[in-house]
């Protein structure tokens, strides 16, 4: 099967210029100027950029949590993902007390297998780190399962001691892994809530007030601190404050390997969303949360200067009615996460790109291909090159969309973004050369995505 991109212009991490691009079955075989041959489908890219399909590191599809789950499984969640432009995700598998890390890596590929519309990897969350759990790290990123994530935050849950991740740590410096980390300081978040709620203070906003941006600033500190003493790269999961980001910063300005994301709803939403009459600030309720809207330039200012690597979504929906509802009357009990899979390709390129924040390679960079190369993927991922597979974007630029839940594809009965206009949105979607998405609709399989292999970290 040959498919022809024609006449588009191809953007790159590092690299914009006009070529078509010619797919044979799952991979790019070649790009040219008026390259000259028969395809079984052409594709007219005339006035749009073809850039490589996004890479989403940080989704929550089918997850238990606060005794609800997130409202996207991997079909609906993955056919989101791919009208938003995104291609491959890597979800994380979670190890529950006293079961084996490949048991939790079995049970997240049987909520995949057979449903996901696009390709997925896990990262593996672990929370009882025992003897054989460990041995396990190494077994695991021989089988792809590369990166692992571990909380300094919700105690009794999924939190883990400062010991506990040291020998996470240690051990990843020996089988290639990666540490993923949930920063923010569990014990003070912990005795903020209790305090709170005994002061009968239960809405939303509380959920943020009594998880302040210092919190996440020391844990921050705490695991690169961790890292550099184990001698090990770490990677920052869902930075939100510009206080954090200070960590980072000064651990990168000391030669330290130590990375970190964003996300959407920590560029384009703050904490006054929280002060949104009635319960609507539950709509926002996630960990870290939303801070200050005066600090997120100095995020944006670290995405330009690679402070900030990547750009994820954390995507775990919740919907308002019987979910996030739960917590009516106390805050510490509405499900943490919101909608974002969607949406973050056209957030981005609109307010960073047509706002002159980050250039079109960074925005391909923060959304593709550093991803991609930190979690084993590129470059037959994050990239357009002979020899990558065909996940492929042609991109309108122009044209506009309305973010609206009504519209959107993701099984949740609200938008963070409710009316934001947008402009810049894919047009058509590739995944392994396969067309997902086509004029506004989803022409891909349920059940045709594989799971990304991924290679251990490049040393
Ligand atoms: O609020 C959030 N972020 N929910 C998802 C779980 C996590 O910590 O990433
Ligand atoms: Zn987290
Ligand atoms: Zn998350």
């Amino acid at each position: 099967m040959k498919t022809l991109i024609q006449n588009g212009t191809v953007v790159t991490a590092s690299d914009t210029f006009a070529a078509d691009v010619l797919i044979e079955d799952e991979m790019i075989a070649l790009l040219g100027t008026k390259i000259d041959v028969k395809a079984d489908k052409t594709i007219d890219a005339r006035g749009k950029f073809v850039i490589p399909g996004g890479i989403d590191v940080h989704t929550h599809l089918d997850m238990p949590f606060g005794g609800s789950k997130s409202a996207d499984d991997f079909e609906t969640g993955t056919i989101a993902a791919a009208f938003g432009g995104t291609t491959s995700v890597v979800d994380f598998a979670i190890q529950y007390k006293g079961q084996s890390l490949h048991h939790a890596w079995e049970a997240w590929m049987g909520k995949a297998e057979g449903k996901a519309a696009i390709d997925y990897g896990f990262h593996m969350i672990i929370t009882d780190l025992t003897e054989k759990a460990e041995a396990e790290m190494d077994a695991l990123v021989k089988e792809g399962v590369t990166s692992f994530k571990l909380f300094m935050a919700y105690p009794g849950v999924f939190m883990l001691d400062d010991a506990t991740i040291f020998r996470a740590l240690l051990r990843t410096g020996e089988n290639g892994g990666t540490i993923c980390m949930h920063a923010e300081n569990g014990g003070v978040i912990d005795v903020l809530v209790k305090r709170a709620l005994a002061r009968g203070e239960t809405a939303p906003k509380y959920h943020a007030l009594t998880r302040p941006p210092r919190a996440e600033a020391e844990a921050t500190h705490r695991a690169i601190a961790l890292a550099e003493m184990a001698d090990v790269p770490i990677y920052i999961v869902h930075l939100s404050a510009a206080e954090a980001l200070e960590m980072v910063t000064e651990a990168r300005d000391r030669g330290l390997p130590a990375y970190a994301e964003t996300c959407p709803q920590y560029l384009f939403l703050s904490y006054d969303n929280y002060e949104e009459p009635g319960f609507a600030g539950a709509k926002y309720v996630m960990s870290p949360p939303l801070r200050d809207k005066a600090k997120q330039a100095q995020l944006w200012r670290g995405l330009a200067g690679n402070d900030l690597q990547v750009i994820s979504t954390d995507h775990c929906p919740f919907c308002m009615k019987e979910q996030k509802e739960l917590g009516k009357n106390d805050f510490s009990k509405i499900p943490n996460g919101a909608p974002g899979i969607e949406t973050r390709m056209s957030l981005v390129w609109d307010g960073g790109v047509r706002e002159k924040r980050i250039s079109m390679n960074r925005f391909v960079e923060l959304t593709a291909t550093a991803p991609a190369k930190i979690f084993g993927m590129w470059p037959k991922r994050g990239t357009i090159a002979p020899g990558s597979f065909a996940d492929v974007v042609v991109f309108d630029a122009n044209r506009e969309i309305t973010l609206a839940a009504k519209t959107l594809h993701m099984n949740v009965d609200y938008n963070p973004y409710e009316g934001r206009k947008v402009r810049g949105a894919p047009d058509v979607v590739l995944s392994r050369g396969r067309v997902v998405i086509e004029n506004g609709k989803f022409v891909g399989k349920v059940g045709a995505g594989q799971f990304i292999k991924r290679a251990e970290r490049m040393k």
